[in-house]
């Protein structure tokens, strides 16, 4: 399928040489579109360093502006935003059109959705596909009014606010950072306290963001695995100063390259290590891969380490569903590391897979077996059958359905295959990791357009 940006264009990658070198890969795009977020509700200026210039960031900046904030890039990565506060915010003219961005848009339905103006929501293909009743019903209870929708509960949709949010208290249906994130950010505009349960806690970015421009945050145990977040509405955000941490889900791509790689030796250097993003590595070291934690260090309120990665023998685990929250991203390359191992690793419960920019789980499924790889779908479970190290390989291109991590994971794996990969649109990698193919190559990766 085609998308905003023009045409389809493939890329193939082969194996080569062993991968060596030292790397950094862009900042966190969690962190990234909150630091917008965040800027564009508090009063006087923020910085931002390392901010990930991705597509779907630039959108959320562009949504930003749209709502009165004045955002200015000062060099790659430095950004400066003067921001209007809370309750401040303009009408936007415009369509807010968030491309590729699911994060963006969910989060951003909280934060215009929460004000006294019209704004309307739309995105490309894929995210014109994607469940948004998750965001508009707890928006509802809060009052906002939904004044139109496309089918289904999608976007395109249009919100109109009330003048201030009512507090409630939500109990989360899934397990998503997203939801928890844009109640909090509605209930910025409330005059009490908004409560968001969730039975297992995910990314915590926004609590720790909300702490960190001024908002008062407590949040407590629920359960065996959740937690109870509350926020005092209407505080005065201030502006500040923001040092965005790499991403754990971009390095995860060099990273599971380097342990299928043989002889591969490589440093991915100031990794965010926050336990509920870390789940991949968890697991990879489960199954006995070769990651050293070296030079742990606070960066920015986050922990970071530079991580050293070996070529290493895998054997299959399964992965509890349980730590599906603090990998959710990860699931594609672990399928890549899995194809790799000796053994089967079951992956649990990976339902939420299925609403991502596409549903992933068919596509990691499909991509598998073109790759020659036995796997199998139980209910919400993928098995991938390892064929220890050899994988053959090959195949039709692998359809990436536009999404970013599909067309990365199945690049890394065309790098250990017998037979070159290739991916059917290399276009939306620009969404998360605009420098992923330069970087691969930088450690010697062969990857060809
Ligand atoms: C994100 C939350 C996750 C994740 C996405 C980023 C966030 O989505 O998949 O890439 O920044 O809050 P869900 O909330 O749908 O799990």
């Amino acid at each position: 399928m085609s998308h905003a940006h023009g045409s389809p264009s493939p890329v193939a990658s082969k194996a080569g040489t062993p991968l060596k070198g030292r790397i950094r890969v862009p900042g966190d795009k969690s962190i990234s579109h909150r630091s917008m977020i965040f800027g564009l509700l508090s009063i006087g200026e923020t910085r931002v360093e390392g901010l990930l210039e991705g597509d779907d960031v630039l959108r959320t900046a562009e949504a930003c502006r749209a709502l009165g904030a004045t955002i200015t890039r000062e060099a790659p990565g430095r950004w400066r935003i003067i921001g209007v506060g809370i309750g401040g915010l303009t009408e936007p003219k415009d369509v807010l059109d968030f491309g590729n961005a699911g994060t963006g848009s969910r989060l951003m339905m909280g934060v215009a959705g929460s004000h006294p103006i019209t704004s309307i929501f739309d995105g490309d293909a894929s995210l014109r596909k994607r469940p948004m009743r998750r965001i508009l019903d707890p928006l509802t209870q809060m009052g906002v009014a939904v004044i139109s929708e496309a089918e289904g509960g999608r976007v395109p949709l249009t919100l109109r606010g009330p003048k201030e949010t009512i507090p409630i208290t939500y109990e989360t249906p899934a397990a998503s950072a997203q939801i928890k994130s844009a109640i909090l950010l509605a209930g910025l505009n409330s005059p009490g306290r908004t409560t968001v349960i969730e039975q297992e806690a995910t990314r915590d970015h926004t609590e720790r963001m909300l702490r960190h421009f001024g908002a008062s945050v407590e949040v407590a145990p629920h359960g065996a695995d959740g937690r109870a977040i509350t926020l005092q509405g209407q505080p005065e955000l201030r502006g500040t100063e923001i040092v965005v941490p790499t991403d754990p889900s971009s390095a995860a791509f060099p990273l599971v390259a380097a342990l299928i790689t043989p002889g591969s030796d490589v440093v991915i250097e100031g990794v965010m290590m926050n336990p509920l993003r870390t789940g991949l590595i968890t697991t990879l070291i489960e199954m006995g891969a070769s990651i050293e934690r070296l030079n742990e260090r606070d960066e920015g309120g986050e922990t970071v380490a530079d991580l050293r990665v070996r070529h290493s023998r895998l054997t299959g685990v399964t992965v509890p569903h349980a730590r599906a929250p603090a990998m959710i991203d990860e699931y594609p390359i672990l399928a890549v590391a899995a194809s790799f191992a000796e053994g089967t690793t079951r992956m649990q419960g990976l339902h939420e897979l299925r609403v991502k920019e596409s549903d992933r789980l068919a596509a990691v499924a499909a991509g598998l077996a073109e790759a020659g790889v036995e796997h199998e779908i139980q209910g919400d479970d993928l098995l991938v059958h390892g064929s220890n190290g050899k994988v053959r390989g090959g195949g039709n291109p692998v359809a990436t359905h536009l999404n970013h991590r599909i067309a990365m994971s199945f690049l890394v794996m065309g790098l250990a295959t017998a037979q070159p990969m290739t991916v059917d649109d290399s276009a939306m990698i620009a969404t998360s990791f605009p420098s992923f193919i330069p970087l691969m190559r930088e450690l010697g990766a062969t990857i060809q357009d």
